[in-house]
């Protein structure tokens, strides 16, 4: 058995790698990030909010100009609350240390974060993007978590990066799997999806969200 110096040892070389990884190509994916137990339990709360219907229509562009325009952004959202939103304490938990890895390694001030839910249903996509807003940096890091239980490729709804040397790459949108990129620079679209496609949404911000000045 391995001893919990080894574990931690060995946990951390991962979030080196991974980081390192961030850092020198301003994105990296993880596969299995979340336990089989936190992913239940996500998706039993999405659920749980769909039923309810908790979720709108996302808009687009800052708060000034919101705007909803479908054909550039197809999907539903529901942005997370902490205080609301108890039933996903260990969420909470994982982002938390996410934040804080983030710290650590990479020097990088993250004064709080911000994420949404979002189901995109057949036939919708998201148009090329970056997630900065114009004259807005309080976005640092975007990060996705994939809750697609048995995606396959066909299925469409994959996240295309679109790299500044040209190249493009597909990722595919597999349940548990982690995608984090720089939000000022990575230019990325949603593929048009065939089934529905779910996923955790969030942004390590620079400042807290609730200044609102950003
Ligand atoms: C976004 C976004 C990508 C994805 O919500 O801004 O680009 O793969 N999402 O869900
Ligand atoms: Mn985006």
């Amino acid at each position: 058995m391995k001893s919990q110096q080894e574990s931690n040892n060995h946990l951390s070389t991962k979030w080196h790698e991974w980081l390192d990884q961030l850092a020198i190509q301003d994105f990296v994916f993880v596969d299995n990030f979340i336990s089989d137990e936190l992913f239940r339990n996500i998706q039993d709360y999405f659920k749980s909010l769909r039923e309810k219907g908790k979720f709108s229509r996302a808009a687009i562009s800052s708060s000034e100009k919101r705007q909803i325009q479908s054909s550039v952004r197809g999907d539903f959202i529901y942005w997370l609350d902490k205080e609301v939103d108890n039933e996903l304490e260990e969420l909470f938990k994982t982002l938390d240390e996410l934040a804080d890895k983030l710290r650590q390694y990479l020097l990088i001030s993250i004064g709080d974060y911000e994420c949404h839910f979002a189901l995109y249903p057949p036939k919708t996509r998201y148009e090329k993007h970056v997630d900065q807003f114009k004259g807005k940096n309080n976005r640092l890091i975007s990060v996705l978590i994939y809750l697609n239980e048995n995606w396959q490729p066909g299925d469409g709804g994959e996240l295309k990066i679109h790299q500044t040397n040209g190249n493009e790459l597909l990722i595919q949108p597999i349940a548990k799997r982690l995608v984090m990129f720089k939000s000022d620079t990575v230019e990325h679209e949603v593929m048009t999806t065939h089934t529905p496609r779910k996923s955790l949404s969030g942004w390590l911000l620079h400042k807290p969200a609730s200044l609102g000045i950003f």
